[in-house]
């Protein structure tokens, strides 16, 4: 089975052709592009929703043909089109899924419809099989959830951030700092200078809560009243140290009683660490030595399939395709909002 992925939900457009192995549910990337609009919003210091729609617009078609030609396939050979419908912003969310459907049309293959945040957390079972049930930590630019995974369209929100996502809260923190989007990176790579022992004492919002909700946005106001007081740029590596550190340690106590509980509860033998933030090398080491404590997998995808892409909508397309045959109406409409708990 081939399927040909579309991701146009943000502010990239991303289009990749993935192979199920034989036998296996693994998948090989066949060939994949994505062009990132980062330049073209920078001077507006965020994502404006009509640029990135022209941006989709204008550079889909020549990135559909060049990971075709990639890839070494013809259109006929491609099994099912599949492309995120929600959530994310209307104008590529419709962009993308239109010109899907038009090929599944043309082509008479079926059109899967996907969720992207769904995408994000499947990925992760391309390379290597992990088994459902599994706990996952979904940390990108507009989320941070703690799911139960049940299967792969079966998912139990059990905590999530009361405000900002934690993506959301590396980007201001590193925006106070005077840097552009996406700041995650930035922040990641101050904080590897830190030289001195300074403590902030910033605020670990919920930490002793009797729940598995997150609270950043209290973290980022505290990080903003540090720079505005008599703050000395020297001091931007310390700071930046601080921010990771607070911020990942909020997301392993959370998380570690969670596997404890979920250990018990559901038997559960995996932990996934998904979305654009689990991309930070810091964060990901964390994981590692909470997972080898508790005696529980620790699965990532590889970095670049962290953050937005489209080998992660075909993977999931495959990952449908193998339980359900089914393909969906070509006036499926995208979903700005789409909770994974209600696929
Ligand atoms: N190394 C890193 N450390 C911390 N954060 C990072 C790192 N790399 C990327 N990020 C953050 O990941 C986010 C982008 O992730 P992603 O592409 O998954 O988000 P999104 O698609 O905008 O949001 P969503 O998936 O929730 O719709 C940005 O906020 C970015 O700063
Ligand atoms: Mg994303």
């Amino acid at each position: 089975m081939i399927v040909l992925g579309i991701e146009t939900s943000c502010d990239e457009t991303s289009v990749a052709i993935v192979k199920k192995k034989n036998r296996f549910l693994l998948g090989d990337v066949l060939s994949e592009n994505t062009l990132s609009q980062v330049k073209k919003h920078k001077k507006f210091g965020g994502v404006v929703p009509e640029l990135a729609s022209r941006e989709h617009s204008s550079t889909l078609n020549l990135l559909v043909k060049k990971t075709l030609k990639e890839s070494g396939l013809s259109l006929n050979e491609i099994d099912a089109f599949a492309a995120t419908v929600g959530p994310g912003l209307l104008g590529g969310l419709i962009i993308g899924s239109n010109y899907a459907k038009t090929l599944a049309l043309t082509t008479k293959k079926p059109f899967i419809a996907i969720n992207h945040l769904q995408g994000h957390i499947l990925v992760t079972r391309m390379k290597r099989s992990v088994k459902f049930p599994f706990l996952c930590l979904l940390v990108s630019g507009g989320h941070t959830q703690l799911l139960l995974v049940r299967k792969y369209n079966d998912f139990k929100l059990i905590g999530e951030t009361l405000d900002d996502a934690l993506g959301e809260a590396f980007d201001k923190v590193a925006k106070l700092l005077g840097y552009s989007y996406p700041g995650g990176p930035i922040i990641e790579k101050l904080a590897l200078k830190a030289k001195k022992k300074i403590n902030f004492n910033l605020p670990e919002p919920l930490i002793n809560s009797n729940n598995f909700n997150f609270s950043f946005s209290g973290i980022k106001t505290a990080t903003r009243k540090i720079i505005n007081d008599s703050f000395d740029k020297k001091q931007e590596f310390e700071l930046a140290k601080n921010f990771q550190d607070c911020v990942t340690n909020c997301l392993i106590t959370k998380c570690s009683k969670a596997i404890d509980l979920y250990k018990k509860k559901q038997k559960i033998n995996s932990f996934i660490l998904a979305g654009g933030v689990a991309s930070n090398k810091f964060i990901r080491k964390k994981f590692v030595n909470l997972c080898d404590e508790k005696l529980i997998e620790f699965v990532v995808p590889e970095q670049g399939l962290c953050i937005d892409n489209a080998t992660m909508i075909a993977w999931a397309a495959i990952e449908r395709l193998q339980i359900i045959k089914k393909s969906d109406i070509l006036d499926f409409e995208p979903k700005p909002r789409w909770a994974l708990e209600s696929l």
